[in-house]
């Protein structure tokens, strides 16, 4: 089947559970993050499982659907669990929840995840506003033949992670007492972590994060011409940088200190995004 139309079959069995909600704000939460979805007034959920044509989440801590409702004020679906690159779907099936959202009629896409902190001067569980990514690998969501009712077959990636966006976030921090930095995000598969090698060498390339998601889902974003912020959750000093293993239960337990404060910032960005914007 063409991708349109089973973009329009999930499309159309989502909006048969909203009874008329028009989502605005797509929100997708990583790693040790989901529970923010628990904070949306009067949810509808949806299992992935249930949507047509879905790919369906495996990872432990990754929760499966989507949690449809207010919050601060704007209706916002919210992705529980992503798809990752790693556990063996194409780039299109990463990205084909973002494609979904737009069909739905949503332009801004809020991308949370957990990542390895690669610049010395940071800590685990400092917040970093997304400025730009490198995606090193050769695979794209958007090789092959181009899907022209979403965009076009070149498109611009300098605003892949919305300046307006950024400069809110930043603003929204400060106001709150949230120290955030701001850097770039270099993508690798995973499942294996980094080896210290690929992470001198990802400092070397000029990232200041690194991680296993986000990076496909900016893309077909960025084809869709959608608004995008990115924040990640440095949840550990990247591999190398102490004379410690990494491991997966670092990951979590930082996410679990740092998800109040990320929730709260993620919160006062969707209030302060104008509805103009939407
Ligand atoms: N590397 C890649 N992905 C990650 C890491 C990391 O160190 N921490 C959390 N997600």
């Amino acid at each position: 089947m063409d991708l349109m139309d089973k973009l329009a079959q999930s499309e159309a069995y989502i909006r048969s559970k909203l009874g008329g909600l028009k989502p605005q704000i797509g929100l997708i939460l990583g790693s040790g993050l989901g529970e923010m979805a628990d904070s949306i007034e009067n949810p509808v959920v949806i299992d992935y499982h249930d949507i047509p044509h879905f790919p369906v989440s495996t990872v432990p801590g990754h929760k499966g659907r989507l949690v449809i409702g207010e919050l601060e004020g704007k209706t916002v679906l919210c992705m529980q669990g992503r798809f990752h690159y790693y556990e063996g779907y194409s780039m299109d099936e990463v990205v084909y929840p973002i494609r979904t959202m737009k069909m739905l009629g949503i332009n801004s896409l809020f991308l949370t995840n957990a990542a390895g902190c690669v610049n010395t001067a940071w800590k685990p569980g400092d917040l970093m506003l997304i400025t730009d990514h490198i995606k090193l690998i050769a695979d794209n969501p958007l090789r092959g033949r181009n899907p022209d009712a979403l965009g076009d077959r070149f498109f611009d990636m300098t605003q892949a992670y919305d300046k307006d966006l950024v400069s809110i976030a930043s603003k929204a921090a400060d106001d709150l007492g949230i120290e955030v930095r701001k850097g770039v995000y270099m993508l690798f598969t995973g499942p294996s972590f980094e080896t210290a090698a690929e992470v001198r060498f990802a400092r070397l390339a000029g990232a200041d994060a690194v991680g296993m998601s986000t990076v496909p889902e900016a893309i077909a974003a960025s084809h869709m011409r959608m608004h995008t912020i990115g924040i990640s959750c440095l949840t550990n000093m990247a591999a190398g940088i102490l004379d410690q293993p990494l491991n997966h239960e670092e990951v979590l337990e930082t996410g679990e200190r740092v998800k109040k404060t990320f929730s709260a910032l993620v919160r006062e960005i969707i209030r302060r995004w104008p509805e103009e914007k939407l």
